[in-house]
């Protein structure tokens, strides 16, 4: 659990006692440990040191400002997938010259910011997509640094919505087309191709996938050298995954580790960490409203719902759920534990056993990533509000949102 921890039977944060926490800010409520996402950071900027590398925090995961401004406060570079991202990086004190800009979709609004504001690479995903970039860098009087995505076909066993470097998905371009691509760009007035980039997929937990992935770029480097094309970085993408339950992923130190080993000295080395930077930092705060049982089960209401962490009901993902206080009498029952949405895919966790009263409060754990940042307003539910404990002190880091805000933007039809 890392940072998060029992004191006397009150799970904590740090030094925060997470049922102060909750009483003064409300449930349902997210709550992250700086000391654990600046770990977790370092982890890998560590076991790289010595070499070329940029370790290119992916904002999807949770783009908070205060995350990302401790982030780019430790040197952190960013992996943007839109213009909204990147206008947090740059809110959040981030350097845009760290910034990769990867993504299937880019618009043209959002690849001219990106020129503008100078970032170091994008990572390009098809033919029509450079052409694109080629004009608009053209308009501008720059020259865009591109890497291509290339897709090298492996399966890295995850789960398939989240697989992402197999033929049949929809990113990057084909290994056998790259190098035409590759020669495409060369011939562009307005790119430059400085890297080489692939992203297999996230929640992976062996380093074998990425062995083969980097064994392929580096195959495709040979040949494009050959043909007197040369780049200076490979980007490996993100995807190191964390235990939620009983899996082993590598370590990040291990990781970068074998990704440093195998990429020849004479390249720079991009990685893009999301989950394995923020996801294991964060916990979910929660109060059960009512608890309740048919024939066949026992439910736990909690006041958190699919809006607030949307990973068990999409993914089936499974993440641990921990009463705030340990109770003393102990007496399990299983629950299904549910939160107020109608839809009955709205689940936090199924058959969990756990000794529950009205009015406790649970933690879900490991929330950290693609928590908030993939939560809604379904229902008309307000998001909740995100804590970040420091040491002794618990900050708000985002106010709860209000129904007003949720409305603010809608207009009625004059009479
Ligand atoms: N780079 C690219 C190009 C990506 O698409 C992603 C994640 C990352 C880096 C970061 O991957 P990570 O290290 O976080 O695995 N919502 C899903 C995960 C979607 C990942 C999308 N791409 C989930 O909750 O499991």
């Amino acid at each position: 659990m890392g940072n998060f921890s029992y004191k006397n039977g009150a799970l904590h944060a740090e030094g925060v006692n997470l049922t102060a926490l909750a009483e003064r800010h409300g449930t349902p409520a997210y709550v992250y440990s700086r000391a654990a996402i600046e770990a977790n950071w370092r982890a890998y900027a560590d076991a790289c040191a010595g070499r070329d590398a940029l370790v290119c925090y992916s904002v999807k995961a949770n783009g908070n400002l205060a995350i990302l401004n401790l982030l780019a406060r430790l040197g952190s570079g960013f992996d943007i997938v839109s213009g909204g991202e990147l206008e947090r990086v740059i809110a959040a004190g981030g350097e845009p010259g760290k910034v990769v800009f990867s993504g299937t979709g880019k618009r043209a609004d959002e690849m001219a910011r990106a020129l503008e504001a100078g970032i170091h690479c994008f990572n390009v995903e098809s033919e029509a997509e450079l052409l694109r970039l080629d004009e608009i860098a053209g308009q501008m009087s720059l020259t865009a640094p591109v890497s291509i995505r290339v897709n090298p076909d492996i399966d890295p066993d995850t789960h398939p919505y989240i697989a992402t470097g197999l033929r049949g998905n929809k990113f990057g371009v084909d290994h056998e087309e790259a190098l035409e691509i590759y020669r495409l760009a060369d011939r562009l007035g307005h790119i430059t191709a400085t890297g080489i980039d692939c992203h297999i997929g996230s929640q992976i937990t062996s380093t074998g996938p990425y062995v083969d992935a980097v064994k392929k770029l580096l195959a495709l480097l040979g040949h494009l050298e050959k043909t007197g094309i040369s780049v200076s970085h490979i980007d490996i993408g993100g995807g190191l995954g964390i235990s939620y339950r009983d899996e082993t992923a590598p370590d990040a130190a291990g990781f970068a580790g074998v990704i440093s080993d195998l990429v020849p000295a004479r390249y720079g080395i991009i990685l893009e960490p999301g989950r394995s930077i923020v996801g294991n930092a964060g916990v979910l705060l929660t109060r059960v409203e009512y608890l309740k049982a048919n024939r066949e089960k026992h439910f736990a209401v909690v006041d958190a719902s699919m809006n607030d962490l949307l990973r068990p009901s999409l993914y089936q993902a499974w993440h641990d759920i921990i009463p705030v206080s340990e109770r003393a009498d102990g007496a399990q029952a299983e629950y299904d534990v549910v939160g107020p949405i109608c839809e009955t895919g709205d689940f936090l966790g199924l058959g969990r056993s756990l000794s529950l009263g009205p009015d406790d409060l649970l933690a879900v754990m490991c929330a950290g990533a693609y928590g908030f940042s993939m939560s809604s307003n379904y229902n008309a539910r307000p998001r909740a509000v995100e804590l970040l404990v420091d040491g002794e002190r618990g900050h708000v880091i985002r106010e709860r949102e209000t129904v007003g805000q949720l409305m603010a933007g809608e207009k009625i039809l004059p009479a």
